[in-house]
């Protein structure tokens, strides 16, 4: 009986929280692939974490010679093009900039997004991502539709242009938005994902192989067992 009422309870619980966290609730997410076999989405999206995310964000999970391997570039392409030169290629993605000074120039510290893709999910840091837009109100001069009141400046707005809100639906304010600028999204976002789960890369790959070895096992010990079981029945 207590378990019963403890079961219930987790569960009683688990769908309230699940609704509150859900509560950007009117916006509808916008969804993204994430293929963590596209080598080249992830070498994309690596490129543009490094030359805008980096400054502010580390990535302290996550060892600049590993990625080399599972986004298949050499550590001297990596030295070369995603790395600052003081770092080394076994150091960590971590950042220059130190906690107290970013407190004062943004309010709140910029979090590390090694596994931001589980805290979040991919669709939402998609939306995210889409969704900044100017606002008057705010120092920075632009808001986000999901996460309301954002201390992060719209970083790529070279990239997309600015969006204005009209009553919840967002418009390019101005000429020269990027079409392309939802596609760089969806690369960051994929290795975004890889960040929040790289051996998943392996444990894929791997998987497969483990699959076809217990299918050929099968091929084998299933004549056997009836072999050894023919007199017995
Ligand atoms: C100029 C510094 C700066 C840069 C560059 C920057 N951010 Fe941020 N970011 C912030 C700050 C500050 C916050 C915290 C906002 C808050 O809590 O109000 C933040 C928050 C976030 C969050 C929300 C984290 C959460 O609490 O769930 C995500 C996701 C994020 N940034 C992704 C990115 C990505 C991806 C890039 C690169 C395209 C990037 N940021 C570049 C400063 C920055």
């Amino acid at each position: 009986m207590r378990t019963l009422i403890y079961v219930l309870f987790i569960g009683l619980m688990s769908v309230i929280s699940s609704h509150l966290f859900a509560a950007s609730g009117s916006i509808k997410l916008e969804p993204v692939k994430i293929d963590l076999f596209d080598k080249a989405s992830l070498q994309r999206g690596a490129t543009t974490f490094v030359n805008y995310c980096l400054s502010c964000h580390s990535a302290s999970f996550m060892r600049y010679s590993r990625m080399a391997k599972d986004l298949g570039l050499t550590e001297q392409q990596v030295v070369e093009n995603l790395m600052f030169a003081s770092d080394k290629i076994g150091d960590t993605m971590t950042i220059a900039m130190r906690p107290d000074d970013a407190k004062k120039w943004f309010g709140v510290t910029p979090p590390d997004l090694s596994v931001i893709s589980r805290a979040r999910g991919t669709d939402w840091l998609n939306t995210y991502m889409r969704t900044f837009y100017l606002d008057a109100d705010k120092i920075m001069g632009t808001n986000n539709l999901v996460f309301k009141d954002v201390g992060m400046p719209h970083v790529l707005w070279k990239q997309q242009g600015y969006l204005e809100n009209d009553h919840g639906t967002l418009t390019a304010a101005s000429k020269g938005t990027d079409a392309d600028y939802n596609l760089m999204v969806a690369d960051l976002i994929n290795f975004l994902a890889y960040l929040g789960e790289p051996s998943k890369i392996q444990r894929l790959a791997l998987g497969k192989w483990v699959l076809l070895y217990l299918f050929l096992l099968f091929l084998v010990v299933y004549p056997m067992k009836k072999a050894f079981w023919k007199d017995i029945h």
